[in-house]
């Protein structure tokens, strides 16, 4: 696991917009993984920019998201659908045929989960962009999801859905549940980069960078992956052990 701490926010994205535009421009038809919520938003500005500048093309790149609620319209502006086309697609030359973000139609949301997860299957995807929850969730494995799970439809954990209350207008109105690719899939990664800001990570951090592996931290799986990035600014990182630090970032 590579850990990269930066002074703040504005580092974290850069430092994360700096690795995706380089990997886009070495492989123009690059399969990417995307996250949202809070933490990438930055970094989609960035990957913004750096198209207009003409910079970097999304002509070729393919991608997939994590995650999705289910309960409410993909035109909703908290879905994660309008998340991206606001935050990203909306503003870069993607495909829209090769934007992929899993559909939440209740009446299917099996269907659905099952024919994503074999999409996922015959695709690679090259570079895994990931946040974290204050549980130490990835996409929406919550604790307690076994390592093997593929894409499925989870019930939210209270704590995500305290977390999540900030972006409704009232706590009642966060979805119950979402559809999300599981651990095993976002471990058939070739790469993973996870970015993390705030003291309020810091304790999930420590424990995904020190702790044992563990379901109750789905997050605490990436110690087992072969190429993890982790990139945090100095709050997200300060109770990492110092010793451990060092040796990481050689
Ligand atoms: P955040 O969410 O970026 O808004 O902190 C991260 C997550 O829940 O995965």
């Amino acid at each position: 696991m590579k850990i990269i701490v930066k002074a703040n926010y504005e580092s974290v994205s850069k430092e994360a917009f700096e690795i995706i535009s380089n990997y886009i421009k070495n492989n123009p038809h690059a399969c990417l993984g995307l996250a949202t919520g809070s933490t990438p938003i930055g970094l989609y500005k960035r990957l913004i920019k750096a198209y207009e500048r003409h910079e970097i093309s999304f002509k070729y790149v393919t991608t997939y998201n994590l995650d999705e609620y289910v309960g409410i319209d993909r035109n909703h502006p908290q879905s994660y659908y309008y998340f991206m086309h606001n935050h990203l697609f909306n503003h870069i030359d993607i495909n829209p045929e090769n934007v992929h973000i899993p559909e939440n139609d209740i009446k299917h949301i099996d269907d659905i989960a099952k024919a994503y997860n074999e999409q996922l299957k015959k695709t690679s995807i090259d570079l895994q962009i990931l946040g974290i929850g204050s549980n130490g969730h990835i996409g929406f494995n919550e604790p307690g999801t076994s390592f093997d799970q593929e894409t499925f439809i989870v019930t939210l954990d209270e704590q995500t859905k305290r977390d999540n209350a900030r972006f409704f207008k009232s706590p009642a109105l966060v979805p119950t549940h979402a559809i999300t690719m599981g651990i095993k899939n976002i471990m058939d990664s070739k790469k993973i980069m996870l970015i993390a800001v705030g003291k309020r990570k810091a304790a999930i951090i420590k424990a995904v960078v020190e702790g044992k592996v563990t379901t109750e931290i789905p997050a605490t799986i990436l110690q087992k992956h072969p190429d993890v990035t982790l990139i945090l600014d100095t709050s997200a990182a300060s109770l990492i052990n110092k010793a451990y630090l060092k040796n990481e970032n050689k």
